[in-house]
Parts: structure tokens; C-alpha cells; sequence
């Protein structure tokens, strides 16, 4: 019987196979990426709850061990959020008490003030178990996180200071008042802290850096640069630079999405016609860039210097999908999702999407954090999962419409 219905299983998958060439609906794709994130994240969380211990996955070492990593950490926020988007894509109840579990773990950093990353952190998990569970309860932490990131305002630059100047291997830079292109991603938390709170303080800050970053992060062509870094005394620019990417006159692709994904959230907010326009130069730049490959996954850097013989980056294509659903919906004529739809696409192939069981249980392949500090080159990143997933997300609830 087993060999009757296997066979018979195999010949209908064949079939659909030949059938089905192309014929794969959009549907098709959304439920085979939920189930294959549900079985990733089902052997990456068994793992952890065996252990009896609080852990936090980023990314896999050379010899594949996975790594974990403490709260204070910049990516911690992202395997809670994972769980939560699971949660919304499945409806599964089973994930929620395990977001909840990862997301609480998470609770001293609404304190944490030594750098800009919060809005990640508490973002991408506490901030999305209030949007996908109600949990209200979490509104105080979200709103202190905001009180914690307001420290590092520098108002006479206009901006919040991204990095200390006197600790770690920034402290090495001779920098006074470094700001990163990443920290436009920490607004979104500093919006809905208004909204949740109603003290304006903290959308007028958001404003405010947005505002400084637009006008002095951005190059001729509308690339950007990574870092600018300030006088925090009279705002005057001191360098523009980089830290992750090949060089300070490059584009670090992970920088460009987090410009595209940070202007468009700001309209988001404030409707501001001018952050609107930011984002589509960004799009500009990055999709009429000659070494932008085929399959839409950039190199981790548009100008680095072996091009095609260097790593791509995963992460700044989830990125980049995510944030072109939500311009999709904002100019809908452009093209937007259709782009977002085949980065998802190569994304989803075997090329990016690891077989279930490998890949430290991570869902994407193929990742760079730092190459100038010999960092996690083409290996797993934890929010190149979570970008995906929400990416997945904004697919689903575009095409429901
Ligand atoms: N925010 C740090 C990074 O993008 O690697």
C-alpha cells in the first residue's frame, strides 16, 4: 500500500511538476515559504527549549555551530520577531507563548541607552506582539524604549547619535558624534510611541533625524553613504565614511535598504511628500545600478571590487522586498511589487532558501554582516528571515486585497 500511494504521490507531484510549469499560484508560493519558515523555526526553537535556557540565534560560526547572543545585542529582537511573525502568518497559538517567552526576555532593554539599536530590538518584538496579539501590556516598554533612544539626541546636529565615540572599535575612529544610515530604521519605534503615548516629543525627534539624514547622508546619485559623523556641538559635518562597506565613497547595499525601508516608513507616519520622494531615488539608485545581479540579490556592496566574484547579501534583498510592498502601496503604478514579488521569488529558490535542517535552522542562505571586520560573511543572519517573513506578510495582505 505505502509503495502504492508513494508512487502514486510521486507521479502526481511529477505531474504537477510539468503541468504546473509556471502555474504556481501566488497562494502556492506564500503557503510553501509559511511552511517551510514553520519548519525551520520549529527545529531552531526545539533546540533552544530543550536547553532550558533563554537563548537568542543571529547566525551560524565557520564551523556551523550556531550562534547565539546576549540581549544587549543589535539582532536580539529579531528571533522574537520571527516567532510573532510566524504567529500571524499561521494563526498557530502554539507560537504565541513562545513569542511572549523571547519577547519578555527582552525586558531590560527598554533601559538601554549606550546605543541606537532599541528601535530593532523592541520593535521587531514587542512592538509586534502589540500589532499582531493586542498585547497592551507591552505599550509601557515600547514607550520607555523611546524615552531611552531620545537620550542620544544631539539637538544641535538634529540627529540621534548612532554609535558611542569612546567605546568598542568605534572608539577607534575619531569620531564624535557618528550617525549610521541603519538608525532610520529606529524611527519606526519613535512613531508609534507618539501614537501610544501622545507625547509628540518623540515623532518630532524622528522628524528631526530624518530631516538631517536626507540632507546630509545622501550623495549625487541618491546612494548614500554609511557614515556621517557630527559636531555634537554645532552640527556641523565632520566626515562621511564608511564602517561595513568597501569604501567611504561606496555603496554598502545593506546601507541602501535600510534607506529605502527607512524613508518609506517615514512617509508611513507623517506623509510627508519628501520622504516619499527619497525612497524612490533610493529605488532609483539601486535598480538602475549596472552590478545590481539578475536575481535582484545585491553584493553586499555595489561598488566592491571582485564584482561578480563577491558574496551577495540576502539580508539587504529581504530588506528591500519588504520595503517596496509598503511603497507599492503608496505608488502603486511604478512596478514596486512586481520587483518586491521576484526578489521574493529568487529569495524563495533553492539558490537562498536553505533545505529544512540546514542552515543552523535559519530560513535564508547567503548573508554578509561586516567584510571589513571579517565578520559573518555568507552565512544566515537572523533578520535576513524576519525581513523575509514580513516581506511575506505584506505579499499576502496585497493580494488578499
Ligand atoms: N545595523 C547593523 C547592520 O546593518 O549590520
Amino acid at each position: 500500500m505505502k509503495t502504492i500511494f508513494t508512487t502514486l504521490g510521486i507521479s502526481l507531484l511529477v505531474l504537477a511538476g510539468c503541468n504546473g510549469q509556471k502555474k504556481t499560484t501566488e497562494t502556492d508560493f506564500i503557503q510553501d515559504n509559511i511552511n517551510n519558515a514553520v519548519a525551520q523555526e520549529t527545529l531552531q526553537t526545539d533546540i533552544i527549549e530543550k536547553s532550558g535556557k533563554i537563548l537568542n540565534p543571529r547566525t551560524i560560526d565557520k564551523d556551523g555551530n550556531i550562534v547565539y547572543v546576549p540581549i544587549d545585542d543589535w539582532c536580539s529582537g529579531f528571533f522574537p520577531g520571527n516567532m510573532w511573525y510566524t504567529y500571524e502568518l499561521t494563526g498557530d497559538e502554539k507560537w504565541k507563548p513562545l513569542a511572549e517567552k523571547y519577547t519578555e526576555a527582552l525586558d531590560s532593554v527598554q533601559y538601554l541607552t549606550w546605543h541606537h539599536d532599541v528601535g530593532f530590538m523592541i520593535g521587531s518584538s514587542y512592538l509586534n506582539g502589540y500589532r499582531y496579539a493586542d498585547k497592551k501590556e507591552y505599550v509601557p516598554v515600547i514607550v520607555q524604549t523611546a524615552k531611552s533612544l531620545s537620550t542620544r539626541f544631539r539637538p544641535k546636529a538634529g540627529v540621534i547619535q548612532s554609535w558611542d565615540a569612546d567605546r568598542g572599535w568605534q572608539g577607534e575612529r575619531g569620531w564624535k558624534c557618528p550617525v549610521i544610515i541603519d538608525n532610520m530604521m529606529n524611527l519606526e519605534l519613535m512613531f508609534e510611541a507618539t501614537k501610544l503615548s501622545g507625547d509628540s516629543t518623540f515623532y518630532n525627534i524622528a522628524v528631526s533625524h530624518a530631516n538631517t539624514t536626507m540632507k546630509n547622508h545622501f550623495r549625487e546619485d541618491n546612494s548614500c553613504f554609511h557614515v556621517v559623523d557630527y559636531d555634537p556641538e554645532t552640527g556641523a559635518v565632520r566626515n562621511r565614511q564608511t564602517a561595513q562597506g568597501y569604501a567611504d565613497s561606496s555603496a554598502w547595499a545593506r546601507g541602501q535598504a535600510w534607506a529605502l525601508y527607512g524613508y518609506t516608513m517615514c512617509y508611513r507616519y507623517t506623509k510627508d511628500p519628501s520622504y516619499l520622494d527619497q525612497a524612490q531615488k533610493v529605488y532609483n539608485f539601486i535598480f538602475t545600478n549596472k552590478n545590481l545581479p539578475e536575481d535582484l540579490v545585491p553584493y553586499w556592496d555595489y561598488d566592491a571590487p571582485n564584482i561578480p566574484n563577491e558574496p551577495r547579501d540576502a539580508s539587504a534583498a529581504a530588506c528591500t522586498a519588504s520595503a517596496l510592498y509598503e511603497l507599492s502601496t503608496y505608488v502603486p503604478d511604478k512596478g514596486y511589487k512586481e520587483m518586491a514579488d521576484k526578489i521574493m521569488e529568487s529569495l524563495a529558490s533553492p539558490a537562498y532558501r536553505a533545505a529544512v535542517g540546514t542552515n543552523g535552522n535559519f530560513i535564508l542562505m547567503h548573508s554578509v554582516g561586516s567584510i571589513p571586520h571579517g565578520a559573518e560573511i555568507d552565512v544566515p543572519l537572523n533578520y535576513a528571515d524576519y525581513y523575509f517573513l514580513e516581506a511575506l506578510i505584506r505579499k499576502r495582505d496585497l493580494e488578499k486585497k
